[in-house]
């Protein structure tokens, strides 16, 4: 298995090009499974969960080719081969759950395994079956398996989401499209990524309003057609890079940010004392004057301050000037990456929900294991400030979510290396 080693200590300075976004991709992949017609990709990221979903799409008959160096995905799903999607890739990576409604819509049934838990969480997808059942489906769980079916085709109505999920979301509007009559999500999630699903949709010939806010109304359509459509930059990678020179000190400029997709963590940062300006091509961050302010943080659904950066802020409060606190509010399980920075010298305590972490003078490199992806790039951006070598291990999880890191920090002066295990 490979290994990352980081040699800690050195300021960072250059620029980073933000990629497409991975969970922006994962989901507009399926939605090509909801017409005939080719849908075609582009500012993909390459990233191992994609090749996953192209896995399974290829699976179900969608054909998938990466073009330009995967860059640019061609999708199309002529014909629907197979509505099962299997439990041996399923289990692999639980955005896979999103071809439940695209399937189900375009075939009226399918048979889609259960993902299971994770690390993060115990993460149930009921809520995306509520939400089918209210569009008509008929349900039955099974051998591990949701059998979904709706012979006379789904029809609109209107549902509240008791939580805002993301992925519960994203296939009740894909399955909404191709639904007979109105649907209309209430409480529906906000994240950049779904209003970029609907916007692509939308290309597609889809009827939506509303998207980017708690009700997004959906006039079904008989037919959707093919499509060209560009991902939006991953606002986590963003956040992620931003994070490098506030920690490790030096400017780094994120080209292709936008301030818009991360509106809490920019304030977060600011409040923390950590530069955010706006270039005209980007973000460029760097510490106003040498000292981390401490902040409290709650991780909440957009616009809120994302769970997907909380890692990566503790690891930059790990050096703060007091005491912080960061509370973790979508996940149960979501602070597998403390231990492991206590072991390079931070002070942090963790009570249910609420991390509390005590700022050090400095971190010192250690060999640490990498628990899931955003964990995983916390204990990078450790190691970037820290003194010495930190070798982190189960890299395997960073190439589910960030493309080319080495590459990437190394252009701005880090010393990254994978070691080929
Ligand atoms: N939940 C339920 N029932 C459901 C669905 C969700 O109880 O039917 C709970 C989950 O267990 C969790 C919370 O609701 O505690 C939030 O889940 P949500 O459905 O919003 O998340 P998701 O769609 O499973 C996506 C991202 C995650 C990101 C979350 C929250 C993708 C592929 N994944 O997951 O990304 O953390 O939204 O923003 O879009 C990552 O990239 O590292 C990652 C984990």
């Amino acid at each position: 298995m490979d290994k990352i080693i980081v040699t800690g200590g050195k300021p960072l300075n250059g620029e980073i090009v933000i990629s497409g976004a991975k969970n922006a991709c994962l989901t507009l992949m399926p939605a090509a499974l909801l017409t005939d017609e080719p849908l075609t990709l582009t500012n993909a990221p390459r990233l191992s969960d994609i090749r996953t979903m192209t896995d399974l799409l290829r699976s179900l008959g969608c054909e998938v080719a990466a073009l330009q160096a995967g860059k640019v995905l061609a999708l199309g799903a002529e014909r629907i081969a197979s509505t099962r999607a299997d439990y041996e890739i399923v289990r692999k990576m639980r955005a896979s759950i999103l071809v439940l409604g695209p399937l189900l819509a375009r075939e009226g049934h399918a048979e889609v395994s259960l993902p299971g838990g994770c690390a993060i969480g115990a993460r149930p997808v009921d809520l995306h079956l509520r939400g089918l059942e209210a569009l008509g489906a008929e349900l039955d769980l099974r051998d591990g398996y949701v059998h979904a079916k709706a012979p006379n085709g789904l029809k609109g109505a209107a549902f509240e989401l008791p939580f805002a999920s993301v992925g519960a979301t994203e296939n009740l509007l894909m399955a909404a499209t191709l639904a007979k009559g109105t649907t209309v999500l209430k409480n529906a999630a906000r994240e950049p990524e779904i209003v970029d699903l609907a916007r692509c949709l939308r290309a597609m010939g889809a009827r939506i309003e509303g998207e980017g806010s708690p009700e997004i109304t959906i006039e079904g359509v008989e037919r959707l057609h093919g499509a060209t459509h560009r991902v939006v930059a991953d606002r986590i990678e963003l956040g992620t890079y931003m994070l490098a020179p506030a920690i490790a000190g030096g400017r780094v400029e994120l080209i292709g940010g936008e301030r818009a997709l991360l509106g809490a963590f920019c304030d977060k940062l600011e409040e923390a004392d950590i530069a955010v300006e706006e270039t005209g091509r980007g973000l460029a961050v760097s510490r106003r004057n040498g000292v981390i302010r401490p902040l409290h943080v709650v991780t909440e659904p957009y616009p809120g301050f994302p769970t997907d950066l909380q890692a990566q802020m503790m690891a930059m409060l790990t050096l703060g000037a007091g005491e912080s606190l960061l509370e973790e509010r979508i996940f149960e399980n979501r602070f597998m990456h403390a231990p492991e920075l206590l072991r390079m010298g931070a002070r942090i305590e963790v009570h249910g929900g609420t991390a509390k972490v005590t700022g050090v003078e400095g971190l010192r490199g250690a060999p640490v294991m990498a628990t899931d992806l955003r964990a995983s790039v916390s204990l990078i951006l450790a190691g970037l400030a820290a003194e010495g070598e930190t070798t982190v291990s189960r890299v395997y999880h960073l190439d589910r979510g960030y493309e080319r890191l080495e590459d990437k920090l190394q252009a701005c002066g880090a010393q990254v290396e994978r070691v080929k295990g």
